[in-house]
């Protein structure tokens, strides 16, 4: 496997409308699970987001782990994150999309969360009804434009942190706080009944297209750690071939969603 080590963590980002041609050489990298899920999307281009985000998924992590896309085998917890199996402690991913545009960050030392935001006007107060007393009180500064930009950075900071606790939306939205301002590096400030938990997680504001938000989270234990941004063209990386070693012909058998021997 390609190793990222303690100081980085990788992030990969693609456009979720290739050419229709693509959709096509795409299909079936996925896993048959993935292919049945596709099938029920009632808008093509629902379908087709789909299918470009776990091809990318597959493609990158493939790309780590010298295997082909199909290969990958996912697993998921209770609240639906995705891992992989049989290697989840190996490399920790999460990807997130919005509108066109994928996001994904890839560790092999620290469960990671991802998400970006289409910047979108709000119809309703939506920080009333999910962020904490604390946030709202932070956003309560900002007017216009820039109460748009903050609650953006709130809602990332806020998905972000979720998708990397895993425990999805089991957590409580209030139940944590996270900072709201551009000024100051992005913070977890508190989380109820964990102390640590502003130590030992950090956030990161996300290079995203302009007209959207983003923010990774990560259990990152105090460590001192960066992002490093892949220019590859993520749909057009060339499938990993798996080493014969690593061909088990059982996991031929079920289209690739069992756990891989890495
Ligand atoms: C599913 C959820 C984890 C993210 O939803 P989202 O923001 O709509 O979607 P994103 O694009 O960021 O993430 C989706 C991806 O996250 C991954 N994912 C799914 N469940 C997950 C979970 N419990 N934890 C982490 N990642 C998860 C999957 O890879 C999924 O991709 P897929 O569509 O290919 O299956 C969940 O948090 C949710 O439903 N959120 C709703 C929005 C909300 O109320 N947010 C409040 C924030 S203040």
């Amino acid at each position: 496997m390609d190793r990222i080590g303690p100081n980085f963590i990788d992030i990969w980002r693609w456009s979720l409308d290739p050419a229709p041609c693509e959709i096509d050489r795409l299909f079936p990298m996925l896993s048959g699970e993935e292919k049945a899920r596709a099938s029920r999307f009632v808008y093509p281009e629902h379908r087709q987001h789909f299918i470009a985000g776990r091809a990318g998924l597959r493609l990158v992590l493939g790309h780590y782990l010298h295997l082909p896309p199909h290969r990958i085998g996912l697993t998921y917890n209770v609240f639906g994150k995705p891992r992989i199996a049989g290697a989840s402690e190996l490399l920790h991913f999460n990807l997130s999309h919005s509108a066109d545009v994928a996001m994904l960050a890839v560790s092999d030392h620290y469960p990671v969360g991802i998400d970006v935001e289409a910047i979108k006007p709000l119809k309703e107060d939506i920080a009333g009804h999910f962020f904490s007393k604390r946030e709202c009180a932070a956003l309560a500064a900002f007017a216009g434009d820039d109460y748009l930009n903050a609650f953006y950075r709130c809602w990332t900071r806020k998905e972000a942190f979720v998708k990397a606790h895993g425990a999805g939306l089991s957590l409580p939205l209030d139940s944590f706080d996270v900072t709201v301002d551009a000024a100051s590096r992005p913070r977890l400030e508190s989380l109820d009944g964990d102390r640590d938990a502003p130590l030992n997680w950090s956030l990161f504001d996300l290079a995203s297209p302009p007209g959207f938000a983003g923010t990774l989270a990560a259990l990152t234990l105090g460590n001192a750690v960066h992002l490093r941004y892949s220019d590859h063209n993520v749909l057009a990386l060339k499938a990993s071939v798996a080493h014969p070693a690593h061909t088990d012909p059982r996991q031929r058998q079920n289209g690739g969603s069992r756990a891989i021997p890495v």
